[in-house]
């Protein structure tokens, strides 16, 4: 089983306007509303893929209770502790005529020391019943800078294999305490090695760094230009076919839910790293953030290469 950590959720909600004009008055032609946040879209997506998930994290208030009916609507089992504040609300306007996407984001209210506690006892019940832990996205403010690193120690303690998806401070804070995996873009290992990386030679130099600092898997996504990915079993080239894009986002997330379906599934890392690009781009080719047609996946999985370096 996966249980994906999401402490920064929101409802977020998809406005789709013909032609947007800022400072006028805009008529909404459909609003889209979803549990949101980065580890909810990477349950959505390994429950697609077939996987039993529990997608756990924090919410709070109305907006709190929305959220868990909109989950349960994606029959995604939830496990959220209660922060006894209001979930935020994010608002993404596309405008159809330029297919340009302008995001409204909530700061969210600031996290207590006792929601913080209440969900770490969650946690560990999580812990215990999953095979692979998912950490993913920002976190609310009054979330201290070890907390991820925490629960990250308290899982691979447990045996249990962990990927983290973050970025900033608190990628980089997060690091000592060896999660499984990391998977920054190349934006987030530049943040995180303080050196302009770019060509792939150098952002494979990093990731080794990375690797020999004792994080089993390093991958580095590169958009449509794929991923770059540092091993034990050495290091890989994942290259994804040119496709007919929709929306990008949440491809990151649904990489994460990519590799950790291989992880439960016990797939060779070659197979793993395929699996996971392919689910990835097959999330590009719908609207919808963290979604992909199972048909997508079977084309996809057949056309997506990956090398050996
Ligand atoms: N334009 C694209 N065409 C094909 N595949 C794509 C494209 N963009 C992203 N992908 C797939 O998704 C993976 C992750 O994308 P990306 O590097 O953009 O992640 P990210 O920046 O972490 O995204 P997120 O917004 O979810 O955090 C890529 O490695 C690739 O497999
Ligand atoms: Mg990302």
């Amino acid at each position: 089983m996966i249980t994906t950590v999401t402490l920064n959720t929101a409802i977020d909600q998809l406005y789709q306007i013909d032609s947007c004009r800022t400072g006028g008055v805009n008529r909404v032609q459909s609003c889209i509303k979803t549990a949101g946040g980065k580890g909810v879209n990477v349950a959505r997506v390994a429950s697609l893929a077939g996987e039993k998930v529990i997608a756990a994290g924090i919410v709070g208030g109305f907006h709190g209770a929305y959220f868990k009916s909109l989950l349960a609507q994606d029959k995604i089992e939830g496990c959220f502790t209660d922060s006894g504040v209001e979930t935020r609300c994010c608002i993404n306007v596309r405008d159809k005529s330029t297919g340009e996407q302008t995001e409204f984001l909530e700061p969210g209210a600031q996290l207590t020391e006792k929601a913080l506690e209440d969900f770490y006892q969650t946690y560990l019940q999580c812990v215990e019943k999953s095979d692979v832990i998912t950490i993913s996205g920002s976190v609310p403010a009054g979330t201290p800078a070890d907390y991820y690193g925490r629960l990250i120690s308290t899982a691979r303690k447990a045996g249990k294999r962990v990927i983290l998806d973050t970025s900033g401070s608190m990628l980089r804070g997060s690091i000592a305490a060896k999660p499984t995996m990391i998977k920054p873009n190349a934006d987030e290992i530049r943040q995180l090695t303080g050196i302009a990386v770019s060509s792939h030679e150098e952002l494979i130099q990093a990731a080794q760094k990375l690797h020999d600092g004792g994080i089993e898997l390093v991958v580095i996504s590169l958009g449509g230009d794929g991923a770059l990915v540092v091993s034990d079993e050495g290091v890989f080239q994942g290259v994804c076919p040119k496709i007919e894009v929709v929306n990008t986002v949440g491809c990151g997330d649904s990489m994460v839910a990519g590799f950790a379906v291989g992880m439960v599934r016990k797939y060779p890392l070659e197979a793993t790293i395929r699996f996971a690009l392919s689910v990835a781009s097959a999330n590009a080719l719908h609207e919808k953030t963290g979604f992909f047609r199972e048909d997508d996946l079977k084309r996809l999985l057949s056309s997506t290469i990956v090398n050996r370096l």
